[in-house]
């Protein structure tokens, strides 16, 4: 049975959500579900934007089936054809035998990659690239990188919609919901969005700045993504997010403690050091235990936070593996522009405060790593109080 949701007077979401996965890209858990979306434009032509995953693709053909009521399907936008959007391309083009794919040059590429039997269907657009479908005109804008290098957006001249492919998207299905204004996003959809942009997108900042100078040279009235929300009002709250994501700028300040304890040892110490922070005046404190936290939880958190607190404990004379798999995940999403400050525990050869100051500073950019380090040897003592004060004194002090 069909379920699809008006968008515009002529426009239509024709997605799914899938709350049956576990983890988006087989790595990133999904506790809340995803949607993919896809829209359905009824012009003198008629035009889908996108398809969608494999899992949904049922779903999808009769809420296309249910709107074309017995109308040909003409144009199909590829904006990014990644199997999470582009699974059901070939079920739609066996399905609606006219149908031509208007897509990048790079799309048409990947196509014949992933085996799609596109021959003789495609129509190949670049940037700045203009098509008419009766009353709607489109733009075609490229964005490389958001996520993939064949991306681009589609923005509908006649009314200000912006097909925006991954960007603006989230994870969490939408359960009925479509629009911005139908949820109460700060709290129960920024964590999600903030993840699903940091984990996926995180990288490629400067591509991201690219596409926000493009976006603000157009009237855009509506943003309409490949997951989550339509936003429809406050874009700029969206827009505002994105740029300081982008621009590797924290959103709040506040401090991130991570740590690693295998007997709770260095739990204790970044507990007494988190009391300590928040008694000197700054209470936006969060703690997180790295081997029980899923890495694109910390990776979203990084990227909110001003000030990182690592905590580890030596393991093997090296790093805990936990620990050093998100200071890799940190580096490979490019997070930068934070002051850190490390907590280091080891019963003999205490080395892990080095060894992770080390790769802040050889593996990552602009990161202000405080002097002040508190060394635990096996357990807090009372021996390890001032050097406690010092380090929480110093957070403080950076924040200023
Ligand atoms: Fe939602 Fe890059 O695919």
């Amino acid at each position: 049975m069909h379920y699809v949701r008006q968008v515009t007077d002529d426009l239509y979401w024709v997605g799914a959500n899938d709350h049956r996965l576990t983890l988006f890209e087989n790595i990133f858990p999904i506790p809340d579900g995803v949607s993919y979306n896809s829209y359905l434009l009824l012009d003198q032509k008629t035009v889908l934007f996108d398809t969608v995953d494999w899992s949904v693709c049922r779903l999808f053909l009769e809420n296309i089936e249910h709107l074309l009521n017995g109308k040909s399907l003409d144009y199909v936008v590829i904006n990014h054809i990644e199997p999470d959007h582009g699974a059901s391309l070939e079920e739609i083009l066996t399905k609606y035998p006219k149908a031509k794919i208007i897509t990048s040059p790079k799309a048409v590429m990947l196509m014949r990659q992933f085996g799609y039997h596109i021959d003789g269907r495609t129509e190949e657009v670049n940037e700045g690239d203009t098509k008419s479908f009766g009353k709607h005109v489109v733009k075609f804008i490229a964005a490389p990188m958001i996520h993939w290098p064949e991306v681009m957006v589609t923005f509908d001249t006649t009314n200000g919609v912006l097909f925006s492919a991954d960007a603006f998207g989230s994870f969490k299905a939408l359960d009925g919901k479509l629009f911005n204004d139908e949820v109460n996003y700060d709290r129960d959809w920024i964590d999600e969005a903030r993840r699903y942009y940091t984990n996926i997108v995180g990288k490629y900042g400067p591509f991201v700045q690219k596409l926000l100078k493009k976006a603000s040279g157009i009237n855009i009235k509506m943003i309409c993504p490949l997951h989550g929300l339509v936003w429809r009002s406050h874009l700029g709250y969206f827009l505002d997010k994105y740029d300081k994501w982008s621009r590797y700028e924290p959103e709040e300040k506040g401090v991130l403690i991570v740590y690693s304890s295998m007997y709770g040892n260095t739990e204790n110490a970044v507990g007494a050091l988190a009391g300590r922070i928040v008694e000197k005046g700054m209470p936006n404190v969060t703690v997180y235990d790295v081997s029980k936290t899923d890495v694109s939880y910390l990776i979203s958190e990084t990227f909110r936070m001003s000030h990182l607190v690592l905590a580890s404990v030596t393991y093997n004379l090296g790093i805990y593996p936990p620990m050093k798999n998100l200071l890799m995940d940190m580096k490979a999403l490019n997070v930068q522009n934070r002051t850190a400050a490390l907590v280091e525990n080891g019963s003999w050869a205490c080395r892990s405060g080095t060894l992770m100051r080390k790769f802040l500073e050889d593996e990552m950019k602009d990161m202000n790593i405080l002097d002040e380090k508190l060394t635990i040897n096996s357990s807090l003592s009372e021996d390890n109080v001032p050097n406690l004060e010092l380090l929480a004194d110093s957070i403080i002090q950076s924040m200023k």
